[in-house]
């Protein structure tokens, strides 16, 4: 099982919209993929079509237990209307999270335990951090198999950057044994934008071995993905954002080959062999054909947009 954390000490630069729309992908491979919203705020959950009171258990009851058996665990993940899609849904009352844990032992280390507990039950756990430097996201990073750092191809986002960077270096040397294995997405890229073609050089240029070498492109339809309460590659599969993060999705689980092969399942593997992502696939949802036109197309639209 591998555990991809997205994480970004800076607001509104993706990192829901990323995990929604990965997770989107691996369910429509058929892969076992478990969600967890570790943001108070919740937009995972609601995108994902839960209401705060729409679930029994969340995932501060996970964090509230004074010992996490697995019983508890599985008693906190709900199914979504997605089919091998499941969440832990994020409630308000986790934005109290740090004053609960203060003065715990091993406070860091709460959710990479507990996720030992369902090891065999899904492909990938993707976890949406908050934007905000506490016991939740430490968490999310301990627990995590690879980072992923949305970066809004835009000033103020490099900024959000530089700190998640220095917080890797910060945790590392507190836990040698720790490894913060990242890449960094650049997001929203608008290549009519001078703004978006700078800040995509500037990371280029000072995190080379760590970016990316494509990038998400704007693209009005999350959005509308959003609104919907559907993760885009369900909803249009053939959109150029839906695409681009297909391709991501590939580089990652090559990275993951190479880094943890024994984590990564055969099924997980096998997008790299995939027809979903590949010429004219056909996908369904709620029954209904889609037909994409030539997904190799647009990949190359995308990387001729970076
Ligand atoms: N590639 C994109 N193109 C256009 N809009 C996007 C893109 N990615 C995200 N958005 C929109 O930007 C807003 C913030 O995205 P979100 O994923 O919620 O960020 P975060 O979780 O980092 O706060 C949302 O309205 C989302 O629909
Ligand atoms: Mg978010």
């Amino acid at each position: 099982m591998l555990v991809w954390a997205v994480a970004s000490q800076k607001g509104g630069v993706g990192k829901t919209t990323t995990v929604a729309t990965l997770a989107g992908w691996l369910q429509q491979e058929h892969l076992r993929v478990l969600v967890i919203d570790t943001d108070p705020h919740a937009s995972l959950t609601s995108y994902l079509g839960f209401d705060e009171e729409g679930a029994e258990y969340n995932l501060f009851d996970l964090y509230a237990a004074p010992e996490i058996t697995r019983d508890l665990f599985l008693k906190c993940i709900a199914k979504t209307e997605h089919q091998g899609l499941d969440i832990i849904p994020a409630a308000m009352t986790l934005a109290t999270i740090d004053r609960q844990l203060s003065g715990r032992q091993g406070v860091g280390r709460i959710l990479s335990k507990a996720l030992t507990l369902i090891n065999d039950c899904y492909d990938v756990v993707l976890l949406d951090c908050p934007p905000v430097l506490g016991a939740l996201m430490v968490n999310a990073l301990v627990a995590s198999t690879l980072i992923l750092v949305p970066t809004q191809t835009e000033f103020l986002a490099l900024k959000g950057l530089q700190g998640m960077v220095r917080t890797f270096d910060i945790m590392s040397q507190a836990d040698p044994q720790a490894d913060f294995d990242y890449i960094i997405v650049p997001t929203m890229f608008d290549k009519r934008t001078r703004a978006s073609n700078h800040s995509l050089s500037y990371i280029r240029e000072h995190y080379p071995d760590k970016v990316w070498t494509q990038c998400i492109p704007i693209d009005t339809q999350f959005r509308e993905s959003s609104a919907q309460r559907i993760p885009l590659p369900l909803m249009a599969p053939s959109a150029r954002g839906a695409q681009a993060y297909y391709e991501l999705l590939t580089a990652i689980v090559e990275h993951e080959l190479k880094r943890h092969p024994r984590s990564v399942s055969p099924a997980l593997a096998a997008v790299l062999t995939s027809d979903v992502g590949a010429d004219d696939a056909t996908l369904t949802h709620h029954g209904t054909e889609i037909i994409t036109t030539s997904v190799q197309e647009m990949c190359a639209a995308v990387r001729e947009g970076c």
